[in-house]
């Protein structure tokens, strides 16, 4: 196609709900992550996700649910992705760079919210892969310092590189002149490896079932109904597994109409599901 006036191009396309990009970096060959300019109008509780997109060849909008990684008091957004060799969004998404359009709905939504859980003391992160994000999000969070004496963030990757979002994450938090002094002696970060030697190894599921991460961290196991509060984010079968240990421990599944001890939500739809 000649005729570049009729092309979209995500640099000069008019969209509705568009926004700019402001910062990309890239962790691994397979994960990215990015901030964009954040609406106005657009408020959100820390964990919620919203539908992001590019158009296509013909300018219609390939749109996916993301994670927001940022905190509600972040003046942006960021997001944290797969790039899908093949992946209708991702393959083009992987792409972009600071100036660039991506379409943003603004209509948060989404179960990893501290409005969906009961009041606790410990507060439990699960995740695999890019099911970090809403926990990005949270954990930056003054509110789930204020909430909980203790936050928990088990985070399991196939390699090590895969974790350095997270690694970093935790280590500018504990830095921060702001919330630094909040998550202090507060944040118990827990990241493993499965499939590449680490200092921690082993899937959440077993570290959980084993009672590993509560010798490992000093905390006192297996989690109590009464205290402990858990998110989950990662594949349906990692979602699955986790839910059914929780529930072998008494915590309940919760949901913002109904909240109880435990709320989960998928990190991406698998392949025929
Ligand atoms: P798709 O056609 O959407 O996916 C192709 C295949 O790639 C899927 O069938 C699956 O096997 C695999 N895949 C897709 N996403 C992932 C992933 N994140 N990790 C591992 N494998 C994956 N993705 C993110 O990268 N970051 C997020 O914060 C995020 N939040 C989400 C929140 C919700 C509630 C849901 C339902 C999904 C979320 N996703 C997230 C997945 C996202 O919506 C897209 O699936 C992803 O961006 C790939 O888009 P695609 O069009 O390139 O490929
Ligand atoms: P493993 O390497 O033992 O399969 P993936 O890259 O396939 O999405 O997996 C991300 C991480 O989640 C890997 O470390 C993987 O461990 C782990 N994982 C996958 N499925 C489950 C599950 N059902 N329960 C616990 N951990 C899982």
């Amino acid at each position: 196609m000649n005729d570049t006036a009729t092309k979209p191009d995500a640099r000069s396309l008019v969209m509705p709900d568009a926004q700019t990009v402001t910062a990309v970096t890239h962790w691994t060959d397979r994960l990215f992550s990015f901030r964009v300019t954040r609406p106005q109008s657009l408020r959100f509780r820390s964990g919620e996700f919203v539908m992001i997109g590019l158009p296509d060849e013909r300018g219609k909008p390939i749109l996916r649910a993301y994670s927001i990684a940022s905190p509600n008091w972040d003046e942006e957004l960021e997001f944290y992705s797969i790039k899908v060799p093949d992946g209708p969004l991702t393959s083009r998404l992987q792409h972009i760079e600071p100036g660039d359009q991506i379409i943003l709905r603004p209509k948060p939504v989404g179960t990893l919210v501290h409005d969906a859980l009961l009041p606790g003391k410990r507060l439990w992160f699960l995740a695999t892969g890019t099911g970090i994000a809403p926990f990005a999000s949270l954990m930056r969070d003054p509110e789930t310092y204020e909430k909980y004496d203790q936050v928990i963030m088990m985070h399991t990757c196939r390699e090590v590189a895969e974790l350095e979002y997270g690694r970093q994450l935790v280590e500018n938090l504990c830095n921060d002149e702001l919330i630094g002094e909040m998550v202090e002696g507060k944040l118990l970060y827990y990241p493993t490896t499965t499939r590449e030697p680490f200092h921690h190894m082993g899937r959440v599921t077993d570290n959980l079932a084993s009672g590993k991460v509560f010798a490992d961290l000093g905390l006192e196991g297996p989690m109590n109904p009464a205290t402990d509060r858990a998110m989950i984010c990662g594949s349906l079968a990692f979602n699955i597994d986790v839910k059914a240990i929780l529930e072998g421990w008494g915590l309940r599944e919760g949901a913002n109409s109904e909240p109880r001890e435990f709320v989960v939500e998928k990190a991406f739809v698998g392949d025929g599901i």
